[in-house]
C-alpha cells in the first residue's frame, strides 16, 4: 500500500534532500547546488515523496525542448524496494506526457545494477558510455535513452 504522497519539491525540504544525497551518493550535491536546482523553476522540476511528514524518496528532472533529463533519484535508506522511486518516475513521466516530452535521458553509474532495473523498467536503453564521468571514483556512466509515448496516459512501468 502506498503510504506516502507526492508533492512539488520546496526550499524547506533541502536539509531532508540532503540527507538523502549524503547516503546515497558518492559524490553529494551541496546545499547550494540544491537550493539552485530548486529555485529554477522553468527548467527544474523536483518533486518529494512525503511520509508521515517526513522526505523519503525525491527526484529532479530538467527540461530541454521535447527532452527529459533525469537529474538524480534517492530514496531515503531503510525506504528502499518498497516503489517509492518508481512512484516519483510514475508520476513525472505522466507529467512529461503533458507537456509532450517525447524522450528521456540520464547518466548513470556502469556499477549501479539496483538503478538500471528500475531505468529499464522505464524503457531506458542504454546507447553509449562516458569515461571517467565520476570525478571521484572516475567510474563510467551509461548514457540511457527512452522514448515517450504521447498518447500513452498509463504510467510507464508494468
Ligand atoms: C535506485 C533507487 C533510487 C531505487 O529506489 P527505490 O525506492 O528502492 O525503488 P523502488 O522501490 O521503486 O524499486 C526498487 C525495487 O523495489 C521493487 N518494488 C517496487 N514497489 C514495491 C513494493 N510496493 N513492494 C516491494 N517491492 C517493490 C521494484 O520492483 C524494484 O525491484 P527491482 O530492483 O528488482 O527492479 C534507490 O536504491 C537509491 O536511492 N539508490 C541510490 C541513489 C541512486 O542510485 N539513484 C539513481 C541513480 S541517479
Amino acid at each position: 500500500m502506498t503510504t506516502w504522497s507526492i508533492r512539488p519539491a520546496e526550499r524547506r525540504d533541502v536539509g531532508e534532500l540532503l540527507v538523502i544525497e549524503e547516503a546515497q551518493f558518492p559524490e553529494p550535491w551541496t546545499k547550494g547546488m540544491l537550493l539552485d536546482e530548486l529555485t529554477n523553476t522553468v527548467t527544474r522540476r523536483y518533486t518529494v515523496a512525503v511520509e508521515d511528514t517526513r522526505v523519503v524518496g525525491y527526484l529532479g528532472v530538467m527540461f530541454v525542448m521535447d527532452e527529459l533529463h533525469v537529474n538524480t533519484l534517492g530514496t531515503l535508506p531503510g525506504h528502499e524496494g518498497r516503489g517509492v522511486a518508481s512512484s516519483l518516475m510514475d508520476e513525472a513521466w505522466v507529467d512529461a506526457r503533458r507537456r509532450g516530452v517525447t524522450r528521456a535521458t540520464l547518466e548513470v553509474a556502469v556499477s549501479n545494477t539496483r538503478a538500471h532495473r528500475l531505468y529499464y523498467r522505464y524503457g531506458f536503453r542504454p546507447v553509449g558510455v562516458r569515461k571517467n564521468y565520476y570525478e571521484r571514483s572516475h567510474e563510467d556512466a551509461l548514457v540511457l535513452w527512452a522514448d515517450l509515448d504521447p498518447n500513452d496516459e498509463t504510467p510507464a512501468a508494468p
